[in-house]
Formats: structure tokens, sequence, C-alpha cells
């Protein structure tokens, strides 16, 4: 059975469908002080995937209460599907006196369940702090899926080295084009600098290729780069569409073609499932 959180509801119908499972009716509802609610229905699972997307405090708290609903319930196996975990950014201390925030969540939505999976974490290494199994899965290859069959001599570029391996991933999936990555310094929580590097992206197509789309300024400030290099028609492909703040507004202020996301996050620009790479997972 697949139990939805509340902001991952067509991705947990994508996957009930992908696995023939039932999709159980849950109740998203607030008590009048504000505190959040999750029901599940009449239902009775022997392995509940309680798939549930977390890029808000609140979308924590009604995931550990899904955990118990589905324990209550009777189910005698959870599994926890995150398609993107918030906070997992904060995977250390950058600043004297902060906690490991990733490590926090991760030992509280641990505590009621049997195993856990996780899609393109920013680190894998955050599943290390689950103390079931846990798993990450890669989704990027879907993201080739909407690009246009005409890229004029693709380049695929990762805005820093640490994404290179996803930019490879699309550039297979996509089965022809170059691989190349800039160098990012982060100088705050939304500027960037980027270094362009020395390829030639004259009249070029590029997808430019990321986990995540947080504040859009890394993306906007590579898409700067390109534009001022001549680039022909830029595509931005993210597994994680978070897009953030005034992200929407940056991307297209810098003139990007299209935006492309997966539904780990539902967004507008959510135009391909992960459900078949968390069906063959599960
Ligand atoms: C961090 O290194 C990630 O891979 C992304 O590049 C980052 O989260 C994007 O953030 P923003 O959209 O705020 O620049």
């Amino acid at each position: 059975m697949i139990i939805p959180g509340s902001g991952s509801q067509a991705l947990a119908a994508e996957l009930a469908a992908a696995l023939g499972e039932e999709l159980a009716p849950v109740e998203y509802a607030r008590f009048p002080d504000g505190e959040l609610i999750a029901r599940v229905g009449d239902v009775s699972p022997d392995r509940a995937v309680i798939v549930a997307s977390t890029p808000t405090s609140d979308a924590h708290v009604e995931l550990l209460q899904l955990q118990d609903a589905a324990r209550e319930a009777g189910a005698d196996e959870v599994i926890t599907v995150l398609p993107y975990m918030g906070y997992a950014r904060q995977d250390r201390v950058f600043q004297a006196g902060e906690p490991v925030s990733s490590r926090a969540v991760a030992r509280a939505i641990s505590a009621n369940t049997d195993h856990v999976i996780t899609v393109n974490p920013h680190e894998r290494a955050v599943c290390d702090f689950f103390e079931p199994s846990a798993v990450a899965i890669d989704a990027a290859s879907v993201l080739a899926d909407p690009l246009p069959h005409d890229l004029v001599e693709p380049l695929f570029l990762a805005p820093d080295e640490s994404a290179t391996p996803l930019a490879e991933t699309v550039c297979d999936a996509y089965g022809t084009g170059e691989v190349d990555y800039f160098e990012k310094v982060r100088l705050s929580g939304d500027e960037v600098e980027i270094t362009p590097s020395d390829a030639d992206v004259g009249g070029r197509d590029v997808v430019v290729v990321d986990d995540i789309v947080a504040t859009g300024s890394t993306m906007s400030e590579s898409i700067a780069v390109l534009n001022e290099r001549d680039a022909s028609r830029v595509y931005v492909a993210c597994v994680h569409p978070l897009l953030a703040e005034n992200a929407v507004t940056k991307l297209a202020r810098a003139g990007v073609e299209q935006v492309i996301g997966t539904d780990t996050l539902e967004r507008p620009v959510s135009r391909v499932s992960v459900a078949k790479v968390l069906a063959e997972e599960l």
C-alpha cells in the first residue's frame, strides 16, 4: 500500500499505478491551534510505503504522523520514501554551535521505519544518518526525456564540479553531446560566483544540470555567463525543483529556454516523474 504525503500526492499515485498497489486515502487537516493531523483511512496494509517529500518543517511532522498511523493500521513493514529530503544540505557543522540538521531529522524519521529510500540527496553520505537501512537512488536519467530531439551540438554543463556525474547521466540518457563543468563559489545563501571553463559554447544548445534549484542563483549566474558567450538555447534540468523565493523570475529574466524538473517536488516545471525509477527499487 502506498501512503502519500500531502506534497507528494501525484508521485505517490504514479508509483501506486506503476507497482499495481493500492493508494491509501489520507486526509490532511489542522486543529484550531494550527497543529497538523494526517489521518489515514480504514486500511490494513502488510507493507506500507510512505511517499513524502519534506521541503518544510510541517512536511517533516506530517511524515512522522503518517509513519505512526501506518503502524497503528497494522503495517508489519514501513518503508519511507523521501523523494526530496529536506535539511539534507545541512550535513555538517558549518559554524560553531550549529546542529547537524540532516542527522537530527534522519534520527527522527528512523524511529518508525524499517527502510528509507532517498532520491539524489545532495550527498549520499546522508544515508548513514538513518538507523535502519537507507539507500539513495539516482533518478537524473529521466531529465533527458522532456528535452527536444533537435538540440544543436548539445553541451551538458554542471554548474560546479560536484554536479558533473549528474550532467554525465543526463548526457548518456539523451544519447549524444559533451559534458563540461564550471567552477562555483558560494558567497552567501543567495549569491554565487561562477567561473566558466574555456568550453566553446557559441551557437550551441546547453543543458545546465544540477541536483537542486533553490534560489536559482547558481542557474541564473550560469545562464548569464553562457549568454555572454553566445550560447544558443539554454535549458535548466534539475532533479529537485525547489524554486524558493523569486527563483522562477530569476531564471526567466536570465533567458532560460525551459526549466525541467522531476516530481520529487510537485511544481509547474515537474515535467517528468521519478515513479518508474522508484518502482524498480521497490
Ligand atoms: C549545491 O551545491 C547544490 O548542488 C545546488 O547547486 C544549490 O543548492 C543550488 O542553490 P541555488 O539555486 O540557491 O543557487
